[in-house]
């Protein structure tokens, strides 16, 4: 499809104001209670592409998009002419002349800016080595339904300081919460991220001590200690044991501390089966809310 606006891309959380992000956030709690359009995206095809593999991403797209009336298209990067040599940007211009929108899972985040340059229709950032802003705005989404607005939290991330906990930060700083990160030196957040933090002097700080870190917060999150992209898996379990989320970390928390991951988990590692399937953990509703984040993002990029 081609037309002559600028596409609403949707690639990072602080590419947006706050009032941007609050307004998907609406839209997707409105749709979620069942209210709204009936089908706002009848006759709009969305296009996935995965150069990284998916359980979630995938699948909350491709219903979320069914339930919005519109048709989904999957294609993996090795199975079209991008994993054999066709460059990003002509694959884009190409995409937008046959659907909507589009998601990319990639791993350099230049791929992802490379196609929302050439793209004319909206772009999605589904995951990047180095940000995952749908997941986090189906954690907000997670988090105010549990405990209220996010502006009053105070949040602990332990474990590796990952892609997920990159747009965290981001989100931090938008919506002004206090979060605490406790990680080893070597698996702290980028440069640029610490650069970020100074510059819009979010209310961010760094703990190597992950006791410290978790008192009294409203919840605790993490990650796998092994990302897709990383392959140093034994010394990563060497450097993260101490960031374990188990029963005694939590109890340091607020009582009503909620337990956060984005998931896949690896039991018994990053986090204990008596925490993920315990009371307080929330991941299953972060998992559902995936899907109705990702409605209010994308009728949010086609203005439906
Ligand atoms: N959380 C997440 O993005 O899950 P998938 O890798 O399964 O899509």
């Amino acid at each position: 499809m081609t037309n002559n606006k600028t596409p609403r891309h949707f690639l990072d959380i602080h590419d947006h104001s706050v009032a941007e992000l609050r307004e998907m956030l609406g839209r997707a709690a409105f749709m979620k209670r069942g209210q709204g359009a009936e089908r706002p995206l009848l006759g709009k095809t969305l296009a996935l592409i995965f150069e990284k593999p998916s359980t979630r991403t995938r699948v909350s797209f491709e219903v979320g998009m069914r339930q919005l009336g519109g048709e989904v298209i999957c294609l993996t990067g090795k199975e079209i002419q991008l994993g054999h040599g066709e460059t990003i940007g002509d694959t884009a211009r190409v995409l937008s002349r046959y659907v909507d929108i589009i998601m990319l899972r990639t791993d350099h985040e230049a791929k992802l800016q490379e196609m929302a340059e050439a793209a004319t229709v909206p772009v999605i950032n589904g995951l990047t080595d180095s940000s995952h802003p749908v997941q986090i705005m189906a954690d907000i989404l997670t988090y105010e339904e549990r405990k209220g607005p996010i502006e009053e939290a105070v949040v602990c991330w332990t474990g590796d300081a990952n892609n997920v906990c990159e747009s965290w930060v981001h989100a931090a700083g938008l919506f002004g919460f206090e979060m605490r990160i406790a990680c080893p030196p070597e698996l702290t957040p980028s440069q640029q991220t610490l650069d970020w933090i100074k510059e819009k002097g979010a209310r961010v700080s760094i703990h190597r001590d992950v006791e410290t870190a978790v008192a009294g917060v409203d919840a605790i999150i993490t990650d796998t200690w092994v990302s897709m992209h990383n392959k140093d898996a034994h010394r990563r379990h060497n450097l993260l044991k101490p960031y374990q989320v188990n029963d005694r970390i939590m109890g340091l928390a607020k009582k009503d501390a909620i337990f956060m991951h984005c998931l896949p988990a690896h039991r018994e590692e990053e986090v204990t089966s008596s925490v993920i399937d315990g009371p307080q953990s929330a991941v299953w509703d972060e998992a559902e809310n995936r899907m109705h984040a990702q409605k209010g993002i994308l009728t949010w990029c086609l203005n439906r």
